[in-house]
């Protein structure tokens, strides 16, 4: 069975877009392959987090992957900062990744940008721990959103590297992802990413948010115009409304234009409201649910991480001898 690896940072309350992105991709490719689905700590203190609300998130993330029906008995689902070997792996693959490398990652040039003067180093070698976390599991497939193929592909470069300059070690791991719902966008600002750490609310939806939260945000997005319900770069705001539509429906974006041909905006906004509803309100049940059984939610993390640290142990190993340790 091949291997799939993906994780989602706790650093705030998830996105729809972390939902049609990641979480959907997982759910249809379990069951396929050998999934180890990661709850990336150690990645969300490159900004500041407080603890406390950590400490929530992390359970929660867990809470939701499982709600989603993410299954613990078929798949690995762990805490990243519970299997050690990803922070070593990630200091020994710092000395195999070059500052130039690292420099062109567009996300850190973003982020970097927010956080001002002192940027914490972290921030930067960001990219190389989520290489780490990918190449210790011999990982033949990232399903992830687009924004992080630019990560995956320093990945590959990384294991590519090694392998060079040793013998192959690594498995050059394939990006998985889906076209329309690769990029969900802001609700606000339909040419930005939808982003759970964005300063207004309005422009995305949290996977727990309320009913008519939901329907407010929905139906206040930006559009245009043009009172066309038609996809194309020139109507982003429409275009991610029906992205996110087909990523709910499984319909072709044909489909949608020809059923809403000669009606307006807000027939497709009440049409998403309703798909949104129906698949997100059972979702938010279960979370709670499984939130109130903390017990059950130790069990899944901690054989989660039994499973995952006896792949990635061997894994590291070999790295180790390749370079000489002893
Ligand atoms: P993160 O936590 O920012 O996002 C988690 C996943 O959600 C996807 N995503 C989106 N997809 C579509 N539209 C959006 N608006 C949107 N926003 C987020 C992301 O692409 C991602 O798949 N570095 C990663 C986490 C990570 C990881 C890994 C992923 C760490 N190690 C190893 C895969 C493999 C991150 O910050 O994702």
């Amino acid at each position: 069975m091949k291997t799939i690896f993906s994780g989602i940072q706790p650093s705030g309350d998830l996105t729809i877009g972390n939902y049609f992105g990641a979480i959907k991709s997982w759910l249809k490719l379990q069951g396929e392959y050998n999934c180890f689905f990661c709850i990336v700590d150690l990645h969300a203190i490159t900004v500041r987090q407080e603890p406390k609300k950590l400490r929530e998130k992390i359970l929660e993330v867990l809470a939701i992957y499982i709600a989603c029906g993410i299954d613990p008995e078929k798949n690995n689902l762990f805490i990243q900062s519970h299997v050690p070997f990803h922070s070593e792996l990630s200091w020994i693959l710092n000395c195999y990744t070059y500052m130039g490398e690292l420099s062109r990652m567009t996300q850190y040039k973003e982020k970097s940008l927010k956080v001002g003067e002192s940027i914490p180093v972290g921030l930067f070698t960001y990219p190389v721990l989520m290489a780490s976390d990918i190449l210790l599991y011999n990982t033949d497939l990232v399903p992830v959103g687009s924004d992080q193929k630019q990560h995956l592909e320093l990945a590959r470069d990384i294991a590519e590297r090694f392998n060079t300059l040793y013998s192959p070690t690594f498995k050059i791991p394939e990006p998985y992802i889906v076209e329309n719902s690769s990029r969900i966008m802001s609700l606000q600002n339909p040419v930005k990413k939808m982003s759970k750490s964005d300063e207004n609310e309005n422009s995305y939806i949290k996977i727990m948010d309320d009913e008519n939260v939901i329907k407010r945000k929905i139906l206040k997005s930006v559009t245009d115009s043009k009172g066309v319900v038609s996809y194309n770069d020139d109507q982003s705001g429409i275009k991610n409304l029906i992205n996110i539509l087909i990523s709910i429906t499984g319909e072709s974006v044909e489909s949608v234009e020809n059923r809403f041909l000669g009606k307006g905006y807000g027939d497709l906004k009440n049409e998403l409201v309703e798909a949104l509803l129906s698949e997100l309100i059972p979702i938010q049940q279960k979370v709670r649910d499984f939130l109130k059984n903390k017990d059950y939610l130790e069990k899944v993390y901690k054989d989660g991480a039994n499973s995952a640290s006896e792949v990635s142990y061997k894994v590291l190993r070999k790295v180790k001898k390749k370079i000489g340790f002893i």
